[in-house]
């Protein structure tokens, strides 16, 4: 299945729905981002966070809130926070990976440098915990800054596994489990927490969560070999540059004879990479399948996010976030 640029996209359903209070979290972003002290700060958050991005994980937190049937205000700063700790995680993925476009503009790595983007991504990180600390509520906050913890233990757990091809799926799933899947699971199960959802609600809220960022981080490593840039925002081929081990690079691996493993040998541990090497990784790939084995695996995600909806009450809000499953595993953004 594939969505073409024309077809209603399942989270621009969710967005129209919940228009009025995500015109609310922008406002706040924009408030909270400033800094009367470092102009610095505002320049790069603004060329970031201007820049759009997707939104998918602050609508996450106030569609589950609103599922869970929560009236209060909270649910707004709580989207903001997510939206915060997501943008902080960026300007420090941009500089670990040298990546020079995101979300369509030069990375702010490459427009300033990379102390700025460190530091400003400490000063976002640090923003997102005032945010999280008016809300008053000790278990949102320790929700989320477990999440952030282990978005920082993925990260650095993908340095010692890239560029060693003994890393495994189990190694990778750890790695985008923490790096990817922690933040969504946060956002989620934050919206119920806030809505004093039953706890049964609660786990099903963090079980969809955790699976759908699962799936969504499978299709973006799927789409930095099968993608097109520019509809992407980012550069296409970075993984491979970066001599990462994702899934379709570990399947393949996997799957490979003698001189196959000569090859990934080479490129991915040695990294002595010629042209025309990412042309000959994607023609080992196709003849093992590891590119369909690839979206396979975030289908099956897919449908463990799916079950993990049947705790929560049935309504729009609950179709919408099956139907953003859809999304995740045939998007081409
Ligand atoms: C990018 O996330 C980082 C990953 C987890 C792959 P998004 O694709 O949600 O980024 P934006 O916010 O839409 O730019
Ligand atoms: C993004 O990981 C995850 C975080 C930002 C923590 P990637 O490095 O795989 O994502 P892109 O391709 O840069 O968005
Ligand atoms: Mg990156
Ligand atoms: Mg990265």
């Amino acid at each position: 299945m594939s969505l073409d640029e024309t077809s209603p996209k399942p989270h621009d359903a969710l967005a129209a729905l919940l228009s009025t209070e995500m015109a609310e979290v922008n406002a706040l972003i924009r408030d909270r981002m400033a800094s009367e002290h470092a102009p610095r700060i505002p320049e790069v958050t603004a060329h970031l966070i201007e820049a759009g991005g997707k939104r998918l994980r602050p609508m996450l937190t106030l569609a589950a809130a609103r599922l869970c049937g929560y009236g209060g205000p909270y649910h707004v700063h709580l989207a903001a926070t997510v939206e915060f700790i997501h943008t902080a995680t960026l300007l420090h993925d941009d500089v670990v990976d040298e990546s020079e476009q995101r979300r369509g503009r030069p990375t702010a790595n490459l427009l300033w440098d990379n102390p700025s983007s460190v530091l400003v991504g400490d000063y976002l990180f640090a923003r997102s915990f005032q945010l999280m600390v008016e809300t008053g509520s000790l278990r949102v906050l320790d929700i989320l800054a477990n999440a952030s913890a282990t978005i920082a233990e993925g990260e650095v757990l993908q340095l010692s596994a890239a560029r060693d091809l003994r890393t495994d799926e189990e190694i990778y799933l750890k790695v985008i489990r923490g790096k990817t899947a922690a933040l969504f699971a946060a956002a989620t199960e934050v919206g119920g927490v806030i809505a004093g959802a039953p706890e049964e609600q609660v786990a099903a809220l963090h079980r969809y969560g955790d699976a759908l960022g699962i799936a969504f981080q499978i299709v973006d490593d799927l789409l930095d070999y099968g993608g097109v840039s520019q509809s992407l925002g980012k550069n296409t081929g970075d993984d491979f540059r970066e001599r990462k081990l994702t899934l379709p690079v570990i399947k393949a691996v996997a799957a490979a004879d003698a001189e196959e493993r000569a090859f990934w040998t080479r490129v991915i541990e040695k990294g002595t990479q010629t042209e025309g090497d990412l042309a000959t990784a994607l023609e080992i790939m196709g003849r093992h399948g590891t590119l369909e084995a690839t979206r396979a695996a975030a289908l099956g995600w897919a449908a463990e996010a799916r079950d993990a909806l049947a705790p929560l009450p049935a309504g729009e809000i609950k179709t919408l976030l099956s139907e953003l499953l859809d999304y995740v595993v045939a998007r081409v953004t």
